[in-house]
């Protein structure tokens, strides 16, 4: 398989832990009203940053690459690049909603549970349409030249997106929400 394709499914591991953050907290909220909003807070900016600068445009050389090996495919797909605006509309309007909780702005309860349960879903059956069909009509359409042309960004260390660095600083990040709320957890 590809290197990329190995990274992508690995960056939505990655992401789905941070689902999972969102699905306990989103629980407590369903159950006491009083979930730890800082710690949804910080899975929303962390999402806010990391998929829309880093794991979004690795998605979109490879949707570009498609549509010129195997149109028919692409339609099949769909429009990945919209889908991801539409998440990031969804993010949004998930980081208002956090936003005028905090500010102390009423906000009903089943909106909020509703804007949560909705980006969970969405993001959840995004990533599992570009696993089941974006990821390998990739590995079935791309040629060896394109997966060459990938790699050598890839390899190449001044190219921002795969320089390691941003991974480095989100993988430390991403560790320190899962142990904030593997503690909070546990102190409830
Ligand atoms: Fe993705």
């Amino acid at each position: 398989m590809s290197r990329l394709i190995e990274i992508l499914l690995e960056e939505h591991r990655n992401i789905e832990k941070l689902l999972r953050v969102l699905e306990q907290e989103l629980d407590v909220f369903d159950r006491t009203e009083s979930p730890d909003y800082e710690i949804l807070q910080a899975v929303v900016e962390y999402l806010q940053d990391y998929p829309e600068s880093y794991h979004h445009p690795k998605e979109d050389i490879v949707f570009e690459k498609l549509k010129l090996r195997d149109p028919s495919a692409v339609a099949r797909i769909g429009d990945v690049e919209a889908e991801h605006q539409l998440e990031t509309k969804r993010l949004r309007r998930f980081a208002q909603a956090i936003n005028d909780i905090l500010a102390g702005r009423e906000y009903p309860r089943q909106s909020f549970h509703n804007v949560v349960r909705d980006f969970i879903d969405h993001q959840r059956q995004h990533m599992h349409k570009e696993e089941q069909l974006l990821y390998p009509a990739a590995i079935k359409g791309l040629r060896a030249e394109d997966w060459a042309e990938i790699d050598a960004r890839l390899n190449n260390k001044k190219d921002p997106l795969f320089d390691g660095i941003a991974e480095k600083k989100f993988a430390v990040l991403r560790q320190e929400v899962l142990r904030w709320e593997r503690e909070t957890q546990a102190s409830r």
